[in-house]
C-alpha cells in the first residue's frame, strides 16, 4: 500500500534498520524495485526528481506506483518527490498522489546557488504547514553536499557548483540542525557530510576527512527522534564501473560511499538513503553488453530485461545490507 515517509521511518527508527529511497523514471525501473522489494519483503521508498516527472510525465508515474500497490499489496511503499525547489511544484506534486515531498531549500530555486537561512526556514516550514494539513510528509535539507576534497559544491545534475564552498558550507551545522527542525517541524532531514551526487564523489577511498561521518553521529545525540537522511549515497561499485568499461563505456576511475559507512550511519539515526547513480550503472552496464555482444539484436527487452535483472540485484543488495528486508 501507498504509505507516507513518516509511518515508514517512524517503523524504521523503532526497528533499527534503514530505508533505501530509489529513484525511478521509467516502468523498467518501477518493476525492478516492486520485484526486489517483494521477493525480500522490504519496504521501500520510490522517488521522482523534478526530470523525472517531466520525462515520464506525473499522470504515468502516478498510475505506475498504483500498478506496484496493486501488484504488492503486502509492500508499503512511500512515493517521494525528490529535490522539490519550491513550494509550487511540491504542492503539485502531492496533487499528483505523492505521500511525501522534498522541500530543498538548501540551495535557492535555480538548483545551484546555496540558500541562507532565513530562505531556507521560510520555504521548508510553508510546504510543512501545507504538507501535514494533506497528510503527506516532508523531508528538508541544510547544508551543501558537495565534496570536501574539492570544496566544490554540487548541482543537481552532479557536475558541481560554481566558485568554492567552505568547510562550514558543506557540513550541516548540529546546533543549526536542532533549530531548523524546531522551526520548520519537517519529518525527515537531509544533512551535507561530504557526498555529491553522482558517479564522481572522491577520488580514493574515502576517510574521515573527506567523509564526515562524525557529524551525523553529533546531529544524531542532539536530535534522537528526527530522521536522518543521507543524499548521493551511491556506493559506484567497481564491478559496475568495469563492465560498462569492458563494453566501450569510458567512466573514470571513482570512488562512492562504502556500504560499511552508511551502516554506521544507520547505527546514528540515518533512515533514508538516497539512491541512484548505482542503479543508472547496473541498468548503462547491461545495455552496453548487449549491444556489444549481440548486434544484430533490435528488440528492447532483448536489453532491458538483463538492465532490469541488474537493477534488482543491486536493490537486493541494498535491502540486506540496510536491514530492510524482512521489514515489511
Ligand atoms: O538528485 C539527483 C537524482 O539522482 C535525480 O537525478 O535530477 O537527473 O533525475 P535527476
Ligand atoms: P547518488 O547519485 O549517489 O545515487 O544519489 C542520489 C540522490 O541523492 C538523489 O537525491
Ligand atoms: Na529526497
Ligand atoms: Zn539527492
Amino acid at each position: 500500500s501507498r504509505v507516507t515517509l513518516r509511518q515508514l521511518l517512524d517503523h524504521a527508527a523503532e526497528n533499527d534498520y534503514g530505508v533505501p529511497a530509489f529513484n525511478i523514471n521509467n516502468m523498467e525501473q518501477a518493476l525492478a524495485i516492486g520485484a526486489a522489494a517483494a521477493e525480500l519483503e522490504a519496504p521501500v521508498i520510490i522517488q521522482a526528481s523534478r526530470g523525472a516527472r517531466s520525462y515520464a510525465n506525473d499522470i504515468m508515474l502516478n498510475h505506475m506506483m498504483a500498478a506496484l500497490t496493486e501488484m504488492y499489496p503486502q509492500i508499503p511503499i512511500c512515493v517521494h518527490l525528490d529535490h522539490g525547489n519550491g513550494p509550487a511544484t511540491c504542492v503539485t506534486a502531492m496533487q499528483a498522489g505523492f505521500t511525501s515531498v522534498m522541500m530543498d531549500g538548501s540551495l535557492k530555486s535555480d538548483g545551484k546557488t546555496p540558500a541562507d537561512w532565513t530562505y531556507n526556514v521560510g520555504v521548508t516550514k510553508q510546504v510543512a504547514d501545507m504538507a501535514h494539513l494533506g497528510g503527506v510528509s516532508v523531508e528538508g535539507e541544510l547544508g551543501v553536499l558537495g565534496s570536501l576534497e574539492t570544496g566544490t559544491g554540487d548541482k543537481e545534475d552532479g557536475h558541481g557548483a560554481e566558485g568554492k564552498l567552505s568547510h562550514d558550507q558543506l557540513l550541516t551545522n548540529p546546533d543549526e540542525a536542532v533549530k531548523f527542525v524546531r522551526e520548520t517541524k519537517v519529518d525527515a532531514l537531509a544533512i551535507a557530510m561530504g557526498t555529491s551526487h553522482g558517479a564522481y564523489k572522491f577520488s580514493r577511498k574515502p576517510t574521515g576527512d573527506i567523509l564526515a561521518m562524525s557529524v551525523i553521529e553529533e546531529i544524531h545525540k542532539k536530535l534522537p527522534n528526527t530522521h536522518l537522511v543521507m543524499h548521493g549515497s551511491s556506493s559506484v561499485p567497481q564491478d559496475l564501473q568495469d563492465i560498462i568499461n569492458k563494453f566501450g563505456g569510458k567512466m573514470p576511475q571513482t570512488y562512492g560511499v562504502p556500504i560499511e559507512e552508511i551502516q554506521k550511519g544507520i547505527k546514528n539515526g540515518v533512515r533514508k538513503i538516497n539512491i541512484d547513480t548505482d542503479n543508472r550503472m547496473a541498468i548503462t552496464g547491461q545495455i552496453r553488453k548487449v549491444f556489444q555482444e549481440h548486434p544484430e539484436e533490435f528488440d528492447p527487452r532483448k536489453y532491458l530485461k538483463p538492465a532490469q535483472d541488474a537493477m534488482i540485484k543491486i536493490c537486493k543488495l541494498r535491502f540486506e545490507e540496510f536491514n530492510t528486508a524482512g521489514q515489511a
